[in-house]
């Protein structure tokens, strides 16, 4: 499995049968992505939630591609009524894919489309794949059950925000990783705009003193999992 970061939360996966997953992919509006909305492919679109900078260019891409969209109930109804084909899951809940396993996970932040129509509860998601299981936290808060999700699931790669403001800032984030306890965390969700902006490599420096192992992917950059 591969996976390809573009900055703020957006991924792409690209399992090993070749089947592509977007996360959060907000591209065009992004000052920090290398590639735009019409550079990228995904056979799925998976969302955390509905803010403008998850959503970004879902419904383009979706568009052109065809693709399936994967989100909580309400979220997923909102992307069938725009005419897409969508998978309605919910929080705690997993599904087999043809890539892998989906499994959506709470997050505490909040969840409104940028047109303020209700898209229910905003997630964090697992990603189970090539044996590997990843852990994109979505925006989120700190919370003590990161303990519980690490317990249920031991996880590879821990995808979380440290940008503050909006949701966790680094020192929230690092105790975030001794909760879950990854093999690698890799922060997200920073610099983008400037009331989020941080300094990934101290937060490396710091989860490194702890012990922990942290990657700070370049924006752009694709890591074989
Ligand atoms: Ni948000
Ligand atoms: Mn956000």
């Amino acid at each position: 499995m591969k996976l390809r970061y573009f900055s703020h939360s957006a991924f792409q996966f690209t399992a090993d049968n070749g089947k592509t997953i977007l996360i959060d992919p907000f591209l065009d509006g992004n000052p920090n992505s290398p590639v735009k909305s019409d550079d990228v492919k995904a056979d799925y679109i998976i969302l955390t939630h509905a803010h403008g900078d998850h959503i970004g260019d879902a419904f383009k891409i979706g568009k052109r591609c065809n693709s399936t969209f994967i989100c909580v109930n309400e979220l997923a109804n909102y992307c069938a009524s725009k005419g897409f084909n969508a998978h309605n899951m919910h929080i705690g809940g997993g599904f087999n894919f043809d890539f892998g396993r989906v499994k959506f996970t709470i997050a505490h932040h909040g969840s409104m489309t940028p047109d303020n129509q209700y898209a229910g509860e905003p997630a964090g998601v697992i990603i189970s794949s090539g044996g590997k299981n990843i852990y994109h936290t979505g925006d989120t808060a700190l919370f003590y059950d990161m303990k519980l999700i690490g317990e249920m699931t031991p996880i590879d790669y821990m995808l979380l925000p440290i940008g503050d403001n909006f949701t966790m800032g680094i020192s929230d984030a690092l105790k975030a990783v001794e909760l879950v306890n990854p093999k690698i965390a890799i922060p997200i969700h920073y610099n983008t705009f400037p009331v989020i902006k941080a300094d990934p490599n101290e937060f490396k420096s710091k989860l490194e003193a702890n012990g922990k192992k942290c990657l700070v992917m370049n924006f752009g950059e694709e890591i074989q999992l």
